[in-house]
């Protein structure tokens, strides 16, 4: 028996790095994927793909649109129970909700519970690849790493490093967090479909002498990611300037401690300098947008301008617990929304590629993920354009990325996904379209 499989809908991916999104995203309406050995295999019309391969299994999701899987460069495992507390700004929002909540993750067996939640509400909203920050215990990045890898999802995640500024009980030291931070890497990084990020929290919660010891790893292990948070909040920047004061701005810090690079990742970037902009983009660094966190925690507006006038590549992300929702479409949305007020036109297109293929290429990650090349791991997600009341009202083509996705931006949320599937396989399905899997 043949192991191909051949998925029908209406396919849509841009093959190549690119900031053309009209010219080379590639459709195909009656689209479909072959699919062998968890990989993609062809890309093309369903028909054509059909009669090359008459041997395949079919599973028809006609109508439906198929998209690479979602990625996700910024959020908080150990937050997923936090989401939508009321009322504080970044740092009484961290003492009063955040580090009470992170400290149930120094049980292990919690940890394992919640991974399972996390990563099922992840895979429900088309989210195939995070980029996730764990607690600061050892065993919460070893749970969310197992637990990504039963589901065989390309995942990306660091224990959280914190030395100071945070309850004694949340604290790891310098010597603590080089150790284990080390010992993840070796024990993750690159094996089956890991990958392993160093991860300070922030500046204010490193001593120097943390971010020395995480500087020594970013340089001894060059390939592995960087994540941290970076001019999120006024109090949090004027707080850093007295906690550094031989840096001349935020970033400088991390610059001092080797961490601004390729593969390092930047939460939120809101309240940039032109000087800190520039050097970013200079060092290759990126800057993931979390538009409903910012919004949330009153933070700011991102400014999409700025990051393409000095070629920061920009990601989205949801910064789960900060951020409302785990659906990359409201994500998307929001993000719709803030460039409004910023004057600048983020497309539906524009919006497809940073949740996909441009987050692949900005994270060096594109051979595997964020398109439906030959060779890409098949990782994808199924959306019913019509999958309620107001969306099923609508008269534009359903079969459109632009137009569909435009509307699911505004309208949707996990309730649009159909089923995602994850290396081949599908580990995500609606109730009512287990029949079409069966
Ligand atoms: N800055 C430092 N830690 C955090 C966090 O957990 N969430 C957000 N949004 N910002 C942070
Ligand atoms: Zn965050």
């Amino acid at each position: 028996m043949s192991d191909k499989q051949l998925i029908r809908g209406a396919v849509h991916h841009f093959p190549v790095a690119t900031n053309d999104y009209h010219t080379d995203i590639e459709q195909f309406r009656d689209g479909g994927l072959l699919i062998e050995a968890g990989k993609i295999a062809a890309t093309g019309e369903y028909q054509a793909l059909r009669v090359l391969h008459p041997d395949a299994s079919v599973t028809d999701y006609r109508d439906c649109l198929i998209l690479p899987g979602f990625i996700d460069t910024h959020l908080h495992f150990p937050q997923t129970e936090i989401i939508a507390k009321y009322g504080e700004q970044l740092l009484t929002w961290l003492d009063n909700y955040t580090f009470p909540a992170e400290q149930q993750f120094s049980d292990e067996d919690y940890a394992t519970k919640m991974a399972d939640v996390f990563l099922t509400e992840c895979l429900k909203n088309g989210t195939t690849t995070g980029m996730v920050y764990t607690s600061v215990h050892k065993a919460s990045a070893e749970a969310l790493f197992r637990a990504a890898s039963e589901r065989n999802m390309l995942t990306i995640a660091g224990k959280v490093c914190m030395d100071r500024h945070c309850p004694d009980w949340l604290q790891d030291t310098a010597a603590t967090a080089q150790a284990d931070s080390a010992a993840l890497i070796d024990a993750w990084h690159g094996k089956g479909r890991n990958y392993y990020a160093l991860t300070p929290r922030f500046a204010p919660t490193s001593t120097p002498a943390q971010m020395a010891a995480l500087g020594e790893l970013a340089q001894q292990y060059d390939d592995v990611f960087i994540q941290t948070h970076l001019s999120e909040n006024h109090d949090e920047i004027a707080w850093v300037n007295t906690l550094y004061p031989d840096c001349e701005d935020y970033l400088a810090v991390y610059e001092k401690y080797h961490m601004v690079r390729k593969r390092a990742v930047f939460g939120h970037c809101i309240h940039l300098s032109d000087s800190e902009w520039q050097r970013m983009g200079a060092q290759g660094a990126i800057a993931a947008f979390c538009p409903t966190s910012n919004l949330f925690l009153g933070s700011g507006l991102f400014d999409m301008a700025k990051a393409n006038q000095f070629n920061v590549p920009v990601t989205l992300a949801t910064d789960v617990g900060g951020g409302t929702s785990f659906s990359m479409l409201k994500t998307l949305g929001e993000a719709y929304k803030i460039c409004q007020l910023k004057q600048y036109k983020l497309s539906a297109l524009e919006g497809l590629y940073k949740l996909t293929q441009g987050a692949a290429v900005s994270l060096g990650l594109s051979d595997k993920i964020g398109n439906f090349n030959t060779g890409s791991d098949a990782d994808f997600v199924v959306l019913n354009p019509r999958f309620d009341t107001l969306t099923s009202l609508r008269v534009d083509d359903p079969t459109s990325a632009e137009d569909a996705l435009f509307a699911l931006t505004m309208l949707g949320d996990d309730r649009a996904t159909v089923a995602t599937w994850v290396a081949g396989k599908p580990v995500y399905q609606k109730q009512e379209c287990s029949d079409a899997l069966a």
